[in-house]
């Protein structure tokens, strides 16, 4: 019996041992430079029916300024009149400054056409704020209207398991499996939760944006596919955002 125990404890802690040493490995040389990369030169690309790029989008903090602009997303947009986060406001400019259509683009599904754009120029946008840390805007009665529908999308439970979001982010120190699921209700800190998407996924061996991770965590919560960039995507992004103040972003992160 002892001796069971005894072997069983060293061997989960080389399972974790190995597990900490693949991590370290996979940083080094973190796959998400690689869209990081691409959503660069899209960004400085003449693309679209108006021929144009997208170095004049106005992503919150001004006309092509990028630092510091994802910390502060999702916020209230006076010119679209919306709530909108980096991913939907990268389709807006598209729209306005190259000419595509922004409806055809949001229907693409992830990781296709003009939607795995979208992920590249997130990418890159994010990480130009490295090592700043979120600061959400709450000045705008939307901006305040959205953290409580945020709050109340968050802990709203349904579907066939009666799960929502809190159920298994809402408390400290959970996991599925060797995952940690991190207290979405607090800040979680640097680097975790809303300050770690975009992230490569070496599961999938895809690069993954906030609203295609937002998307598989309502599949895990049984509940409908929300569209994307839909006001309950961008509320929970707001409530999440807002959470995280003071974390410091890591993006481009990279994930199991
Ligand atoms: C059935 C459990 C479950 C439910 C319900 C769930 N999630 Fe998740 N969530 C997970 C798992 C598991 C992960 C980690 C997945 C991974 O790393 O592959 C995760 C990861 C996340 C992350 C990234 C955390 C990080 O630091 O990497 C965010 C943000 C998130 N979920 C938000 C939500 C939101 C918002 C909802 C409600 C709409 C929700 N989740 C519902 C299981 C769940």
């Amino acid at each position: 019996m002892v001796l069971v125990s005894v072997a069983s404890a060293a061997s989960a802690q080389s399972a974790a041992d190995g597990i900490a040493k693949y991590r370290e490995m996979l940083q080094d040389g973190n796959p998400a430079e690689l869209f990081e990369m691409k959503g660069e030169e899209l960004w400085k690309q003449v693309r679209g029916p108006k021929k144009a790029s997208l170095e004049k989008c106005d992503l919150g903090e001004g006309p092509g300024v990028l630092k510091g602009a994802f910390v502060k997303l999702p916020r209230y947009f006076a010119d679209t009149g919306r709530m909108q986060d980096l991913e939907s406001r990268l389709v807006t400019c598209m729209e306005t400054l190259q000419g595509f259509n922004a409806a055809e683009v949001m229907k693409t599904p992830f990781g296709r056409g003009e939607m795995a754009n979208v992920t590249a120029l997130a990418t890159y946008v994010a990480t130009q704020s490295k090592g700043l840390r979120f600061d959400l805007p709450q000045g705008h009665a939307e901006e305040r209207k959205f953290y409580e529908l945020g709050k109340r999308a968050f802990f709203q439970r349904g579907g066939t398991h009666d799960f929502s979001c809190a159920t298994c982010h809402g408390e400290n120190d959970k996991r599925i499996r060797l995952q940690d699921l991190p207290n979405l209700t607090k800040n979680p800190g640097d680097g975790v939760g809303f300050a770690a998407w975009p992230a490569y996924r070496v599961s999938n061996g895809q690069m993954w944006s906030m609203q295609l991770r937002l998307n598989d965590c309502y599949r895990q919560q049984r509940f409908p596919e929300p569209k994307f960039a839909s006001d309950v995507t961008i509320a929970l992004g707001v409530y999440m955002g807002v959470n995280a103040k003071g974390a410091e972003s890591a993006v481009p992160t990279i994930k199991r």
